[in-house]
């Protein structure tokens, strides 16, 4: 079984890539062969709305993201994590969300495999969780649509320090459940 993670923030060792990890460690003590990716580390151009995916199996464009969509494909889970910015998911990782329109077939039905996990993993400078909670339920709803089922969202607050969460063991341990429970 494969399990990867996506961290869609370009602070390494920020707060969500160590939660991203930490579900990614508990992945692995269940049994999972992990892999993470840092998105700010590849090269890649947003979807160019081409259609090509709709006569194709895979996205025409042959760049960083080309590998991790084939990644994401062949995965038994995935660990998406992304700050918010602006009320959103960055834009490295908004980029790579367009791309999986390649996933979408001419029926407009998933071509991925059904029953694929996912964990959700964000977090946001505001201490007012809810207020910015649609950011990653609206990503749910995408991923669902994809026909992966949505095991847990780990959300963080207060989070402008880089290193904020490493006060946050309750935090740190639902990532670990969450990806032991994968
Ligand atoms: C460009 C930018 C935009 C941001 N916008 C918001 C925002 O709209 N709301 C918020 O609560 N925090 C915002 N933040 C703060 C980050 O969400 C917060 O620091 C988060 O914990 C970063 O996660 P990381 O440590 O994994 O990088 C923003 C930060 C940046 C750099």
């Amino acid at each position: 079984m494969k399990a990867i993670g996506i961290v869609g923030s370009p602070r390494k060792n920020g707060n969500v890539d160590r939660l991203v990890q930490e579900v990614l460690d508990g992945a692995e003590e269940a049994g999972y062969e992990i892999t993470k990716y840092n998105l700010n580390d590849l090269s890649y151009s947003g979807c160019q709305a081409c259609d090509y995916c709709k006569s194709h199996e895979n996205c025409k464009i042959d760049d960083d993201l080309s590998g991790l969509l084939e990644e994401i494909r062949e995965a038994d889970a995935v660990v998406f994590g992304s700050p918010i910015y602006f009320l959103l998911f960055s834009g490295q990782f908004k980029l790579m969300v367009d791309r999986m329109y390649s996933f979408i077939d001419p029926g407009f039905r998933s071509s991925l495999a059904p029953g694929k996990k996912a964990v959700i993993v964000t977090s946001q400078g505001n201490p007012d969780l809810p207020a910015l909670e649609k950011a990653a339920d609206d990503f749910a709803e995408v991923l669902r649509f994809l026909g992966f089922e949505v095991a847990e969202i780990i959300r963080m607050e207060n989070g402008g320090a880089p290193d904020a969460v490493l006060e946050r063991k309750d935090l740190l341990d639902k990532a670990k459940s969450a990806g032991l429970a994968l």
